[in-house]
């Protein structure tokens, strides 16, 4: 049956048809906001290259913290930058280190908000890479899982609700697992960034987390940007090693990925809109080119219409009030 007889339009003629026959809905449960930790008192560094985003030192990160809970947001995915940086990320192994720290001063603060703590060595090392360096300039597979285990380790005793390793060195959720399951750690979730592509998109976050490469690339150890299959064998690979959530990174570039990891996968699964996709739209919205709110509501809709159950972003504040308003 088709036109005339067959009208899509007819459940489209004012907002509440459209409202009643939306297949997507945006809810602030879903939304994961990103803190960037420094050390110092008193401390908020605007990120130049995100409007809105600034590097916080301890103290300023509890008070945005309880402000983004106030307004819906149920967790933080936090990142430190420690001024102490060596080969070994000694900053990420200290229990009394500045990652740790600000994992215990949250959750003093504010009890119910869940603080998932990015696992990675490329904020701690002094040559900015996601593992250890070999002479040469390799990166060591294995040895930087060890150190990646004991970094979640100390991670989770300071009181961390999730651990999210964002290295992609092979096998590191399955070390974790054994590691924090050893210690008697057996309740904690680990997210796997386990999809997470070498991606331009994260230059301006390189600035706020202090963690661009020293030299070379992460071409070794993150993903290709044409391969989906490849996100397959290691979103699987990631489940099979005991990950509870799994995650596609970026977002917005990304979504057939998003997609079939959706359809691939029992566990739930998260999307992270990177500094880059949080910047072209600022920019964009800053010279008035676009209306930011409808495109920021655009693009996480299109997010979760893709599949993503949860979205970390750094709107997720703003968006949590908006849909409390709209
Ligand atoms: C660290 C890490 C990065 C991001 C999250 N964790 C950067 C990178 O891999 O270079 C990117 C986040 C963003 O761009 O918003 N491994």
């Amino acid at each position: 049956m088709s036109h005339p007889l067959t009208r899509p339009r007819r459940t489209r003629q004012s907002d509440a048809w459209r409202r009643m026959v939306r297949e997507t809905r945006l809810s602030p449960d879903a939304l994961i906001y990103p803190l960037f930790a420094v050390p110092g008192r008193g401390v908020r560094h605007p990120v130049s290259s995100m409007p809105g985003i600034s590097q916080l030192s301890v103290d300023e990160l509890v008070k945005d913290a309880k402000a983004v809970a106030a307004m819906g947001v149920l967790a933080v995915l936090l990142f430190a930058a420690p001024s102490e940086k060596d080969p070994h990320a000694s900053a990420a192994l200290d229990p009394k280190g500045l990652a740790a720290q600000a994992i215990s001063a949250l959750k003093d603060a504010c009890p119910d908000l869940l603080v998932w703590a990015d696992v990675c060595l490329c904020g701690a090392t002094d040559h900015g890479h996601c593992g250890h360096v070999l002479p040469g300039g390799a990166i060591d597979n294995d040895t930087s899982v060890e150190t990646l285990a004991r970094v979640a380790l100390n991670y989770v005793r300071a009181g961390a609700d999730a651990v999210a390793p964002s290295d992609m060195m092979d096998g590191r959720v399955q070390a974790m697992r054994h590691l924090l399951d050893r210690q008697g750690l057996t309740t904690t979730p680990i997210v796997s960034y386990a999809a997470k592509y070498a991606s331009s998109f994260y230059g301006p976050f390189r600035e706020a987390a202090e963690s661009a490469p020293a030299f070379g690339n992460r071409r070794s150890y993150q993903m290709d940007p044409p391969n989906v299959r490849e996100a397959l064998r290691e979103v699987l690979l990631d489940i099979e090693e005991g990950a509870d959530m799994v995650m596609v990174k970026p977002a917005g570039p990304y979504l057939d990925v998003i997609r079939r990891v959706r359809d691939a996968v029992t566990v739930p699964v998260a999307a992270y809109q990177v500094s880059g996709e949080y910047s072209l739209i600022k920019a964009a919205a800053e010279r008035g080119w676009l209306d930011e709110r409808a495109a920021v509501l655009e693009t996480l809709t299109g997010i979760h219409r893709a599949g993503a159950d949860l979205i970390i972003t750094y709107y997720a504040p703003q968006v949590a009030r908006w849909l409390v308003a709209s």
